[in-house]
């Protein structure tokens, strides 16, 4: 039994909200029609190539963690094709806002996991995935609830082994203590290299950016966003 196994966790406090406002009945409708497609069962082990998971012929497999109304997964999966997307929101009306963007213009290049982002991690074979992002993840800003933070040694660990070496980690936050205990915590790990010149690269958007929709909040709110890459060693 590894460490992962037992107590690492999120718990219903970590993930904030599970639902929302109540869903429409057309919003029901298409979440029955099209989650159970698309959900990845975890109760069957991997394929050894993950690529297999797909509708789709990929050359690549990426996993965006607590994609919210998915704006930016649905955005990336439409402009690259030739790779495979996991996406994962445990936040029921989040999850209802993708489905109805893929209800309009479905993709055969997508998969989703409804529930906590560390299940899939752990599921995962070893150097599976060429890319994780995480943006804006809950910034749980309190001294006490630090260590609710996605961001931690332990799914470092987990990011470490399922990413391929060469493979990219994006984080983007609002939140400056968020964006210094990421480079901190990166920088303690040795799996992970941050690819940054001078300021430029981290308050540049990455290439292709959409936006997302917590990020406007955030802007029209005046916090400047930083957009972080480290490589997997
Ligand atoms: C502040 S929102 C940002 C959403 C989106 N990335 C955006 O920029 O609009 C953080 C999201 O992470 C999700 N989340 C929290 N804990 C999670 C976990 N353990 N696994 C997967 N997603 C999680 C929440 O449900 C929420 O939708």
């Amino acid at each position: 039994m590894t460490k992962h196994e037992w107590g690492e966790r999120a718990t219903e406090a970590f993930f904030g909200r599970r639902h929302g406002k109540t869903l429409s009945p057309a919003q029901i409708e298409r979440m029955k029609a099209r989650l159970p497609t698309l959900k990845i069962d975890l109760e069957t082990p991997a394929p050894t190539d993950l690529r297999s998971l797909f509708g789709a012929d990929v050359d690549d497999v990426r996993l965006e963690i607590g994609f919210g109304g998915g704006e930016h997964f649905h955005h990336e999966a439409a402009r690259f094709a030739a790779v495979g997307f996991i996406g994962v929101e445990p936040f029921v009306n989040g999850m209802a806002k993708f489905i109805g963007s893929f209800d309009k213009v479905p993709l055969a290049n997508v998969r989703l996991h409804d529930d906590d982002a560390t299940e899939l991690l752990d599921w995962l074979p070893d150097a599976s995935l060429a890319g994780i992002d995480l943006f804006y993840p809950d910034p749980w800003t309190k001294r006490r609830h630090w260590k609710r933070r996605f961001v931690s040694p332990v799914n470092l660990d987990r990011f470490a082994r399922v990413l391929k070496p060469g493979a990219r980690f994006r984080f983007a936050s609002d939140i400056d203590h968020y964006v210094n205990w990421t480079l901190l915590h990166c920088r303690a790990h040795d799996a992970f290299d941050w690819q940054a010149k001078g300021p430029d690269d981290w308050r540049r958007p990455y290439e292709g950016w959409p936006g997302t929709r917590y990020e406007a909040k955030a802007m029209r709110e005046g916090r400047v966003p930083a957009y972080l890459t480290f490589i997997r060693r």
